[in-house]
């Protein structure tokens, strides 16, 4: 029997708990720090993921097998190194070969050299040569900021005046700049998991980025999903793998989930960015729909034997929703009771994100409070349950997208 410690306290992170839990050889399943929904799985721990040492102290005390991560920012801090270097099994990639996340100037430049397709872009380290490079352009342009953001390091400008505003904004994260092409298409998720060796493609999600129906609004972690979706496997899977062949050429094994966001253009899919981890909400329907042993992949991952696998997913489809805190992705308040998880439909399985238990109840703890998902044998019937389903759980300020999956549904 294997123990495995989760690290992060989202909604995927209770998806991968809630998979993991159903796996064969499972032992006991720690999420650090979890929530309130993890908490009904296995144990939460109180350490976060950032404390690297923290959670080796912990693994080591605790006869863990193995260690998932979840969030990007423990990645970038070089959580698997560490792990490695005192021989605790990891899932993840290296800090090096998470840099195609938490430095989007290396990933850019990665695919600049390795054609592998994405938009037109320049860098720059210093302000003046940006603002006069957007002088002469043409818009609309994107302004990304280099590093690790939260959602907040893009800005889509459609005039220099909007253009300079945004230059002054990513001047604050004190970050390199990249100014790229506008493009326009259909977007949506591809998730590669890599063992160094082999990888195997999941299904194509559709995730929902803006806060406002029609897509309008802010940028947030992510409003909801809908899987599968149709999608140019094959061209993906050559991004994938000239990616990965691309990083070896750099001396980087890559091991973990590969997951670009994808746009698919009049020529052609290319890649808006680069993701080192699994998504959120993507995971939450990936778990909902896997067949196959999830720690058993895991397993085979670490053994570098994942072409040894055949992926195996329901024929069905799974709608997510996440219901929000009102005011997020900016401020919100927590601490208001949730009601209704306990009488919904057998297919539906909620996972909590910004979640803790207090005095018995479970109360809202963050901007993205739950995932409701939602199986159905047509995508339709998946969204039809997931809305019915949230109409019986509630609490103070809940906000939700009415329009997951009703528009653009076709990749
Ligand atoms: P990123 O974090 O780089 O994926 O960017 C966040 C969002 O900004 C993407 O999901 C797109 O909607 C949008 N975006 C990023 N880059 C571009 C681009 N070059 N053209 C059009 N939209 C973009
Ligand atoms: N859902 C997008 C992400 O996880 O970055």
């Amino acid at each position: 029997m294997k123990n495995v410690l989760v690290i992060g306290s989202g909604a995927r992170e209770h998806a991968l708990a809630w998979k993991l839990k159903q796996s064969k050889n499972i032992g006991e399943i720690f999420i650090a720090p979890g929530n309130a929904g993890t908490e009904l799985l296995g144990k939460n721990v109180n350490i976060n993921a950032d404390d690297i040492n923290g959670l080796i102290n912990f693994a080591k005390n605790n006869n863990i097998d193995l260690t998932i991560v979840g969030p990007d920012n423990a990645l970038a801090l070089g959580i698997v190194d560490e792990f490695n270097k005192v021989e605790l099994k990891i899932f993840g990639p290296t800090k090096q070969a998470a840099k195609i996340e938490w430095s989007k100037i290396f990933a850019k430049k990665l695919m600049q050299k390795y054609e592998i397709p994405t938009a037109k872009f320049e860098t720059f380290t210093r302000y003046d040569d940006a603002l006069t490079f957007l002088k002469k352009s043409a818009f609309p342009l994107v302004i990304k900021a280099d590093g690790l953001a939260l959602g907040k390091g893009v800005f889509i400008c459609n005039n220099l005046k909007e253009a300079t505003i945004a230059l002054e904004s990513v001047r604050t994260f004190g970050k390199k700049v990249i100014i790229e092409e506008f493009l326009t298409g259909q977007e949506f998720s591809a998730h590669a998991l890599c063992d160094g060796k082999s990888f195997k493609l999941f299904p194509f999600a559709k995730d929902h980025k803006r806060i406002g129906e029609g897509d309008t609004g802010a940028n947030t972690g992510g409003m909801g999903t809908i899987c599968p979706i149709d999608g140019p496997t094959d061209q993906i899977h050559e991004i994938i793998e000239k990616t990965l062949w691309a990083l070896k050429q750099e001396r980087i094994e890559f091991s973990g989930c590969l997951f670009p966001g994808i746009i698919l253009t009049s020529s052609g899919p290319k890649v808006l960015e680069f993701n080192a981890r699994f998504g959120d909400p993507e995971t939450q329907v990936f778990m909902r729909l896997l067949d196959n042993d999830l720690l058993e992949i895991f397993e085979a991952v670490f053994a570098k034997k994942l072409h040894e696998i055949s992926l195996r997913w329901k024929k069905e489809f799974t709608t997510c929703v996440v219901l929000a805190s009102r005011g997020y992705p900016n401020s919100y308040k927590t601490g208001y009771e949730i009601t209704g998880l306990n009488d919904l439909d057998e297919n539906i399985v909620v996972f909590h994100a910004g979640t803790k238990e207090q005095a018995d109840k479970v109360v809202t703890n963050g901007g993205r409070v739950l995932s409701v998902t939602a199986t159905g044998v047509t995508l339709k019937d998946s969204l039809t349950s997931a809305y019915n389903n949230i109409n019986k759980i509630d609490f103070m300020g809940r906000y939700y997208r009415q329009d997951i999956g009703l528009t653009r549904v076709k990749a």
